[in-house]
């Protein structure tokens, strides 16, 4: 009927543009499903190996990098809310997983995530019964979590909270298809009196980059104690008396919180370590007006 109102030659036209349409839609889909991941990806560096390549990316412990949490306490939870798989709790597990364990046992838990191919003994097969260590019923791949399995990576994740490892234990079974029973007899109960212990406490996190800052800055030296040639004031005089080696008198300084608050504090920095902390043992010599002049100079010297 569509004869009706368009003639054999218009249909035909009509018909190769919808062809040329749709070529150009498939060409457009392709390129964003296999070209423009690509791209996202150029700039990243080729590392020699998929476990060099984890180690040296920023956050790579948790490659979503969680936002700093402070530590709360959890309020007592039924047990039975987190022993009863349910879809929500995998899903908690899923994502808790794909921070913090997909590096080692892969995104379907076959044991072949990227940092496993260097690892002896290999990553845990979730999918398969077989080789389990602890056992993989709730109680015991919850103690997994809990204590890891020694002198291997599988570390212990206790810092997570009770519901987190126990999300993850339920996703963890999820992986595979097979009975995975309710272990020694006890177990259960066991687990469930754990779980019901009222007043859990979380600690505090912050995300890998910011701890790597954080220790960066800590282990930072100190400025050495430099005194400017032209500076002619008596505490700059006093300075150049007694230290004998300026980074590490510098390093004592920035180890003492206290020496800011007096030239009686500052002696009291200074003396008990010399001469072994880079001030020389003249400083015990010092009159009441050095100190004074010493310890203005250092402040004038921290405030630069
Ligand atoms: C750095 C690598 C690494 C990471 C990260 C890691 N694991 Fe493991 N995991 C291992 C290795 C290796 C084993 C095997 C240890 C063995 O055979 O003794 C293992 C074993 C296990 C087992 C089995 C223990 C048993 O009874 O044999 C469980 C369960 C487990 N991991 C869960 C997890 C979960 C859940 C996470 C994330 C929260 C995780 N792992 C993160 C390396 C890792």
């Amino acid at each position: 009927m569509i004869e009706k109102y368009v003639n054999a030659e218009e249909l035909r036209r009509l018909l190769s543009t919808l062809v040329v349409l749709l070529a150009a839609l498939a060409i457009g889909g392709l390129f964003a499903i296999i070209v423009v991941p690509g791209l996202r990806n150029a700039n990243r560096p080729n590392f020699p190996t998929p476990m060099d390549a984890i180690v040296s990316e920023p956050g790579w412990l948790d490659p979503t990098e969680f936002p700093p949490e402070r530590g709360r306490v959890i309020p007592a939870v039924d047990p039975k809310t987190l022993i009863e798989s349910s879809p929500k709790l995998v899903a908690r597990g899923k994502e808790l997983f794909e921070a913090d364990c997909v590096q080692c046992h892969g995104t379907r838990g076959e044991g072949n995530g990227p940092g496993a191919t260097t690892m002896n003994p290999r990553p845990r097969n979730f999918t398969r019964p077989d080789n389990w260590k602890n056992g993989y019923d709730l109680a015991a791949i919850y103690r997994t979590l809990n204590v890891g399995v020694p002198d291997t990576s599988m570390t212990s994740f206790s810092y997570l909270s009770r519901d987190s490892r126990m999300a993850l234990a339920h996703f963890v079974q999820s992986l595979g298809a097979f009975p995975h029973g309710t272990g020694i007899p006890g177990a259960m109960e066991a687990l469930s009196k754990e779980l019901a212990r009222p007043g859990e406490k979380t600690s505090n996190k912050i995300p890998v980059s910011m701890a790597m800052a954080k220790v960066e800055q800590e282990f930072t030296a100190a400025r050495p104690l430099a005194v400017a040639i032209d500076d002619r004031r008596p505490g700059a005089e006093v300075l150049r008396r007694i230290v004998k080696d300026p980074g590490r008198a510098s390093q004592v300084l920035a180890g003492s919180k206290k020496w800011h608050e007096g030239p009686v504090q500052l002696a009291a920095s200074i003396l008990p370590g010399v001469p072994g902390n880079g001030f020389s043992v003249s400083a015990a010599t010092l009159s009441d007006e050095e100190w004074k002049q010493l310890h203005a100079e250092l402040l004038g010297l921290a405030g630069r």
